[in-house]
């Protein structure tokens, strides 16, 4: 076996299947995770896959990650969105993983390599990450790097920074606590939804369907009086609760440490 890392704009064949191994994960439409993946470039986003190769050639996608860029940091890059097939983990793979793109960062100049998590961080110290203080990061997944899917199906935006204006989306702001640094807030505490939580977007779209169709033809026409009243609509959903509180870890590798 062989393993190598590609930039996936060099290997347009395997979007397809990093979009199957991102979102069997991360679950997100495939659309806007192709569109994602699809922007990858020479510049920073971009993305990482990892190649297995065995004895007969035979091409297999062993591992995805991303590689964005950490303000003001010249130096220093932020890897996100690290994971390897399902049925191929705690073979060594994610170390593999993370070693190539290590290597990658370290050829195109880098020095320090940042990240987040939620729950791998035993992972990440095993592999010589400590904790550290945020950064600045843009154009990063911060939250879906680290698998915070929270409420029902989110969608995270990728531009975090900058609300949408629209006023039909919504925002929620969701604190990332550090037992660490209370500056941990900064990164990650606004959490921009590109559409409705499931449950209002279902309640949505019945509205909107039950609208449309009597727009169409399934109607009582407008011309019989008798007509019964139309039932009221539905209630609104209620409001949540509580907002989860999700702790991202912020962690930070030298690369000259490396071996
Ligand atoms: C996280 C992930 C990439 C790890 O990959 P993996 O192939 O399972 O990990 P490996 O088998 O390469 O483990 C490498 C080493 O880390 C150790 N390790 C793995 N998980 C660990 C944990 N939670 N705590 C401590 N050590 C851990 C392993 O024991 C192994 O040690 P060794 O090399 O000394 O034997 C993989 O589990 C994954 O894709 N998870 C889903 C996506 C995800 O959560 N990504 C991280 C986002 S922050």
């Amino acid at each position: 076996m062989a393993f190598c890392m590609v930039a996936l704009h060099k290997r347009q064949d395997l979007i397809d299947t990093c979009v199957t191994l991102l979102n069997s994960e991360w679950s997100r439409s495939q659309s806007a995770r192709l569109h994602s993946l699809e922007k990858s470039n020479d510049g920073l986003p971009y993305s990482l896959v990892m190649i297995e190769t065995n004895n007969s050639q035979e091409e297999k996608v062993a591992g995805y990650c991303r590689l964005a860029k950490v303000v003001n940091q010249p130096k220093a890059v932020f890897i996100e969105s690290v994971v390897v097939p399902t049925d191929r983990r705690g073979q060594g793979l994610g170390r593999r993983l993370m070693d190539l793109a290590e290597d990658h960062a370290r050829c195109r100049g880098y020095t320090e390599v940042y990240l987040t998590t939620k729950d791998k961080q035993g992972f990440y110290e095993h592999l010589g990450y400590r904790f550290c203080k945020p950064v600045n990061t843009f154009n990063a997944q911060v939250l879906e790097t680290c698998s915070c899917v929270f409420l029902t199906n989110t969608i995270v935006s990728e531009n975090v920074p900058t609300p949408p204006a629209k006023s039909t989306d919504t925002i929620r702001s969701v604190k990332a606590e550090s037992n660490l640094n209370d500056k941990c807030t900064s990164q990650a505490s606004q959490v921009i939804l590109e559409s409705p939580s499931t449950d209002e977007e279902l309640s949505c779209c019945t509205r909107t369907e039950s609208k449309n169709s009597c727009e169409s033809n399934d109607c009582e026409p407008a011309s019989t009086p008798s007509a019964l009243p139309p039932p009221p609509p539905p209630p609104p959903p209620p409001p949540p609760t509580s907002v989860p509180n999700v702790t991202v870890y912020w962690m930070m590798k030298d690369l000259y440490d490396k071996q």
